[in-house]
């Protein structure tokens, strides 16, 4: 057993999220987080909305709101839209919290007293037009590394670069094509540089990777500057050194803040806990004698984040970089395990766009169809290693045929059979088992190493293959043994031992897909007669702030009494009822229906 922590990307708060936010961070952060904890470990699985920075505020102008209005507004759907697919957060906060704010500020200072946090002065770009601070992601030009002419000012979507603004080659303002004038401002740099050595000694200890990622992180190394932390922005934390903590013009970069989110957040369930120093056994390494693992769950334009920028703010905290230093007072931290980053999905063959519609947002999704029918659209055919797409036809044909026709009607058909047949599980006969019957146990005893192997090397698509090549030899074992035509008295005994056989199957591949699947594996577990907790589901809470602001909703659970991951034998006399359906067919015209919604 160890200390896993699960950390996931922060959503921001500037609208609903879509399907394709959480084919990428959402749903495989839970697969794992539900199998982990199922396998035994001591699962810690925190995240939060992402408010600050000027896509809040940009936003927030247009809707003429304040930012912390725009915020709450988005805070309160995305923790609703979470919570409907299942997700099993121990926390889902928010990054306007009194507790967030006090732990970004400690490593800010301790950051900055290790001499890793220097002051520089730059040339900041200013709308002519209207003399306001024209935002980095605002202005647009062409890289100066690779020459791609649409690159922004924090960074070259082509090549993956970080900018400032003043790089790009003919700059223009993405709001009003204007040319943005520069003039000098002063602001905080975090010396990247100084971290190149220890980050390399890290990454290079890193095995098991997607290899994607680990060269992608890796060719990062080779062009590292010192980069902005601070912003020319009234919406942020504030900038904890005297003569700038009560600048109403200057704060943190929402990045800078956002990655230590994954503390703040740890801290703060511990706090909520009863036990505030319970975060260490996932940060600070040997607390119980033992090693914590911290993995990373995002999309690949997060990577740089994760792979470069947070781990450097450990090492600096830690005081192990280039300039040495001593540990703040939270202790030397952990650096992350492995940073599991997904590709894009994109649909019906174009790039999300919420601005040209084409998009479906999670809650309409989940007003329409079941979460589940998702979470396995996502885990059998998300973006887990390349780029992938999301048609509508594809999702109701593996709805269809894979849900609905091999998982759903393996589970009806024998549980209605056993039903009408003895109602209640029948007995092994004493006759014993046929070597049919010893092979397809074996098989699914079998599938929960090989299953659970592969979700802990976050290779979902094959899991959850190999748990329904389970479902497919149950449903070729049906097929071959018959049970209907052994009505007859004198082949009864037989009937109800390919049923009970059939029965442990579905128990066993109903535990396999439940990290996947955990609403249905819920049903299917009582339809076997099962009591109890055997998927636990994530609970909104609505909570105060623990430093005085203003009260919040949080996702938060207790995960301890679900199933274990193991075959457990089930019980013969347990009585049984004729199953309702636990899946959805879903019509043809569905999905005219859904492509007409994608206005072109
Ligand atoms: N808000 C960012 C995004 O949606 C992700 C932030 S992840 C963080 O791309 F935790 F590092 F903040
Ligand atoms: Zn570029």
């Amino acid at each position: 057993m160890s200390h896993v922590l699960a950390a996931v990307a922060w959503p921001y708060a500037n609208g609903p999220r879509h399907i394709g936010h959480v084919s990428g961070f959402g749903v495989p952060s839970d697969v794992f987080s539900r199998y982990m904890r199922m396998a035994g470990h001591d699962v810690l699985m925190i995240s939060g909305t992402d408010e600050h920075g000027t896509p809040i505020q940009v936003q927030a102008d247009s809707e003429g709101l304040k930012p912390r209005e725009l915020a709450d507004r988005y805070n309160r759907v995305i923790v609703e839209d979470l919570h409907g697919l299942g997700l099993s957060y121990d926390l889902f906060t928010r990054t306007t919290t009194g507790n967030h704010y006090q732990v970004v500020q400690e490593l800010f200072e301790t950051l900055h007293r290790n001499g890793y946090i220097v002051p520089k002065t730059t040339l900041g770009a200013i709308s002519p037009s209207t003399g306001r601070t024209l935002p980095d992601r605002y202005i647009e030009g062409t890289c100066p590394i690779c020459g791609y002419d649409a690159a922004r000012g924090d960074q070259c979507d082509n090549c993956g670069n970080q900018l400032d603004p003043v790089q790009l080659i003919d700059p223009r303002s993405k709001i009003n094509g204007e040319t943005p004038n520069f003039v000098e401002t002063e602001h905080f740099f975090l010396d990247l540089p100084a971290f190149a050595q220890a980050l390399g000694k890290w990454l290079d200890t890193r095995d098991g990777w997607r290899p994607n990622v680990l060269r992608f992180s890796r060719n990062l190394l080779d062009d590292l500057q010192p980069r902005a932390i601070t912003r020319d922005l009234e919406w942020g934390v504030p900038i904890p050194l005297d003569g700038w903590r009560e600048r109403g013009d200057k704060r943190i970069y929402v990045w800078f803040d956002a990655v230590i989110g994954y503390l703040s957040a740890s801290i703060e369930w511990a706090r909520r806990s009863g036990d505030p120093d319970a975060w260490r056994r996932w940060w600070i390494a040997d607390t119980d004698g033992e090693d914590a693992r911290g993995y990373y769950f995002m999309g690949k334009d997060n990577i740089v984040f994760h792979s470069v920028i947070w781990p450097s703010l450990l090492l600096g905290y830690s005081g192990e970089g280039d300039h040495g230093g001593e540990p703040g007072r939270l202790g030397r931290l952990n650096l992350p395990t492995e940073v599991v980053s997904s590709e894009f999905l994109t649909m019906e063959g174009r790039k999300f766009s919420s601005s040209r519609q084409v998009v479906i947002y999670v809650r309409d999704f989940l007003a329409r169809y079941d979460a589940d029918a998702l979470r396995y659209f996502i885990a059998v055919a998300g973006p887990e290693s390349q780029d992938t797409d999301f048609t509508w036809a594809e999702f109701r044909r593996r709805n269809n045929d894979e849900l609905v026709n091999d998982w759903g009607n393996l589970v009806n058909r024998s549980i209605s059979m056993a039903a009408k047949n003895f109602g209640a599980i029948p007995p092994i006969d004493p006759a014993g088992l046929t070597a049919a019957d010893e092979a397809l146990l074996a098989t699914s005893r079998a599938a929960f190493g090989t299953v659970g192997a592969l979700i802990e090397r976050h290779r979902q698509k094959q899991a959850i293959g190999e748990a329904m090549r389970v479902v497919a030899e149950a449903n070729r074992y049906l097929s071959d043994q018959a049970p209907w035509k052994l009505k007859g008295e004198a082949d009864k005994p037989r009937m109800g031992t390919v049923l009970h056989v059939a029965l442990q199957v579905v128990a066993d591949a109903n535990t396999l897909l439940t990290p996947f699947l955990p609403h249905s594996a819920q049903k299917i577990h009582e339809l076997l007669g099962g009591t109890g907790v055997h998927a636990p589901m994530p609970r909104i809470v609505e909570v105060d702030d623990l430093d005085g602001g203003p009260a919040y909703p949080i996702l938060t659970g207790d995960y301890r009494d679900g199933a274990r991951w193991e075959s457990t034998p089930v019980e013969p006399g347990r009585p049984l009822a004729a199953p309702k359906p636990v899946f959805r067919k879903l019509d043809e015209s569905i999905v005219d229906e859904e492509l007409a919604r994608l206005t072109a």
